[in-house]
């Protein structure tokens, strides 16, 4: 995952990611007293979450800056650091959960990380997540697109959204057995007449990188804010055009 994180900026505006993320606990089939993983925990606030619900849950997650978060906030809850392609357990677990994360993962690398995830997971064992899918805030980065050919930069989207079929191929792949799969819009409010520009300066990192000037850059995020005004901005709200792609699967 390629990204540094402003950790205190995202544990304070963007709790909305982890508030989601609960729904996504429900596909657990796992009783309580099992071990769970949650890979790509953040700042933890669903490890805590799987704890509350009974679950051995311990956390993952590639980031420094979320983990001293999390390990401020969960003293009780085991967190190691490690990246979600390439790490390893001591012990199998029951479940491996992961809200938020994949999409960050390029596709070349899935492989890598669905291998681990199998590896991790005693047999019929399950991985239960939600990502962006196929679509995802499809409206924020066709505008950046535009914004960045206008200043003459080439926009590279930074994530991968996959559609049902897509995705249930790599892990059929991998070893799992797909059992469950939704793809479904939620449009996302943000917090504050800045919203969106706060959203984009948060997560669309990578391709603001090719912008040398930091002037030039808040420009940018400002023109792609004034094209999506009519469509993402209602009743002084600002919305993220989120689609969800939510799944369990089975290691077979
Ligand atoms: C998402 O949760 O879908 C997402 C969040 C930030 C950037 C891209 C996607």
């Amino acid at each position: 995952m390629n990204i540094r994180w402003d950790a205190e900026g995202y544990t304070e505006r963007f709790s909305f990611v982890p508030g989601y993320g609960r729904d996504v606990l429900s596909l657990i089939e796992a009783g309580a007293g099992s071990a769970v993983l949650d890979l790509g925990c953040g700042n933890g606030t669903l490890t805590r979450a799987l704890q509350e619900k009974g679950y051995r849950a311990m956390g993952l997650d590639a980031s420094e800056a979320l983990l001293a978060i999390a390990r401020r906030e969960h003293p009780d809850i085991p967190f190691v650091q490690g990246d979600a392609t390439a790490f390893s357990l001591r012990e199998r677990v029951d479940a491996v959960f992961s809200n938020a994360v994949f999409h960050w993962i390029d596709r070349e690398r899935q492989r890598d990380m669905l291998a681990c995830v199998r590896e991790a997971l005693r047999a019929g064992g399950e991985l239960v997540f939600e990502m962006g899918g196929k679509g995802n805030n499809r409206r924020i980065h066709s505008a950046l697109g535009e914004v960045f050919k206008r200043h003459g930069y080439r926009y590279e989207m930074p994530f991968y959204f996959p559609a049902i079929g897509e995705y249930a191929a790599l892990l059929e792949a991998a070893g799992f057995e797909t059992r469950v799969a939704l793809l479904f819009d939620r449009p996302t409010p943000l917090q504050g007449e800045a919203g969106l520009a706060d959203w984009i300066r948060m997560f669309v990192k990578a391709p603001f990188e090719a912008v040398p000037e930091a002037e030039e850059r808040e420009q940018m995020i400002a023109e792609a804010a004034q094209a999506l005004r009519r469509e993402l901005y209602a009743n002084g709200v600002w919305y993220a055009d989120y689609v969800r792609l939510r799944m369990r699967a089975v290691r077979l």
